[in-house]
């Protein structure tokens, strides 16, 4: 099947690793189940996914283009319906079996994942279940040669300490999109620090986790004010941020 959509979506749609794991999640459910959401359709390719599963698929994407993309794709399909329209304006009339919300980002922070999810779970039957189920975050000490925050695109860095996992969410659970923790990680060699390297693994379902892929959650590189470190040493960095409120709510500190 040809799918029309935007330049973004088309990178999305192109990134076969991303689609195999939603695929082999969305697979996992029975036909004829009632109802499925899609939340963030986009060109729509996670409600073709649904389409055969699902006796209804409601798909919301906020983008016009996108939606106008997805209503042509899925034109075909009498049981799935596109609305153009953002999600946390959205009062749904009936509970759904499943939401489908890929609005992710690494750690959460740059999407609206957080926010929609809160809002959306209201309209999730008790028996309910979410795709994804969740997010497992780890973070690294890092040297890196670029100063500033960016996205991990083989960008020369070294890593100084082994991963440590800093946080854990299911989406089932209400989210307080407020994080803040101190990290404390251990220097595995000499040398000098200035950043952190989050990592988000993404939980599918139960059975299917996924690492990033290059446009699911590519690790972030987060700076601070560079340190030498001796092996073994314990960095304590406290992090803090508002998933769903952007980069910009990014703090990194070092306590000493
Ligand atoms: C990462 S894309 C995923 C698109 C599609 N589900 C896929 O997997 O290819 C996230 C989509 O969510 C949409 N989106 C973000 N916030 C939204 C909101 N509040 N309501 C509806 N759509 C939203 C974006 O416009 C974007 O198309």
């Amino acid at each position: 099947m040809k799918f029309k959509t935007t330049k973004y979506h088309f990178d999305l749609l192109n990134d076969s690793s991303r689609l195999a794991v939603f695929l082999e999640a969305i697979n996992e459910y029975e036909g004829n189940t009632e109802l499925a959401y899609d939340l963030g359709c986009g060109s729509g390719i996670l409600s073709y996914f649904l389409s055969s599963h699902f006796n209804e698929v409601i798909a919301i994407e906020v983008n016009k283009q996108a939606s106008d993309c997805a209503m042509e794709n899925l034109a075909d399909f009498s049981n799935v319906n596109v609305v153009n329209s953002d999600v946390l304006e959205c009062d749904f009339e009936k509970k759904a079996d499943l939401l489908v919300c890929e609005m992710m980002d690494t750690a959460l922070i740059d999407e609206e994942q957080v926010p929609v999810l809160n809002h959306a779970k209201q309209f999730l039957k008790d028996t309910g279940t979410i795709i994804p189920k969740g997010i497992i975050n780890s973070c690294e000490l890092v040297d890196m040669e670029r100063e500033y925050l960016h996205w991990d695109e083989n960008v020369n860095y070294d890593v100084m300490s082994d991963p440590v996992i800093y946080c854990e969410i299911d989406f089932l659970d209400e989210i307080n999109p407020e994080f803040e923790a101190t990290l404390s990680i251990k220097a595995k060699r000499d040398g000098n620090i200035n950043g952190l390297k989050i990592t988000t693994f993404t939980k599918l379902n139960e059975n299917i986790v996924c690492g990033p892929t290059p446009m699911l959650n590519p690790p972030l590189l987060i700076p601070f004010e560079k340190q030498s470190v001796k092996r073994n040493d314990f960095i304590n960095v406290k992090l803090k941020y508002i998933m769903g409120n952007g980069i910009e709510s990014i703090e990194t500190d070092i306590l000493r």
